[in-house]
């Protein structure tokens, strides 16, 4: 799909509403994502973190997996959605972790009510760690 067509709004509006299960009572740091895969269907997700802190899932993966584990390996874009937060990145573990279904696809971000940015996960990881190697 032409990326210029990929309704972000959309897909911004359901990870807005997937940041509301957040389970994120260590850092207090709300995020929601949203992935519309190559059939169409949208795949969403939040922060889940836990007593230990290193077994916590970020919303982006939390989305991925749900995908994945649906069968759907083929991410056209994902929006992550940070309400309560003035800086917003996808981290570094979920770039590459993104990567492995879709080098193509789009990224489009939050930050709280700030205006969305939109880039390709191509400009956020240029050269992840492939199937290839
Ligand atoms: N977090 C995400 O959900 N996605 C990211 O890409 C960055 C960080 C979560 C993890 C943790 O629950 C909280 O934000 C603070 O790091």
């Amino acid at each position: 799909m032409d990326p210029s067509k990929i309704d972000y709004e959309a897909l911004l509006a359901m990870a807005l509403e997937a940041a509301q299960n957040s389970y994120s009572p260590y850092s207090r740091y709300s995020v929601g994502a949203a992935i519309l895969a190559e059939d169409g269907r949208i795949f969403t997700g939040c922060n889940i973190e836990n007593a230990y802190i290193g077994s916590s899932i970020c919303a982006e993966r939390t989305a991925a997996v749900k995908a994945a584990s649906e069968g759907v390996r083929n991410f056209l874009a994902c929006a992550v959605v940070c309400p309560t937060e003035e800086n917003c990145q996808p981290c570094g573990i979920c770039r590459q972790f993104l990567s492995e279904f879709g080098r193509e696809q789009m990224i489009v971000v939050r930050q709280g009510l700030a205006d969305r940015f939109v880039t390709s996960l191509a400009n956020l990881l240029p050269d992840p760690f492939s199937k290839a190697d």
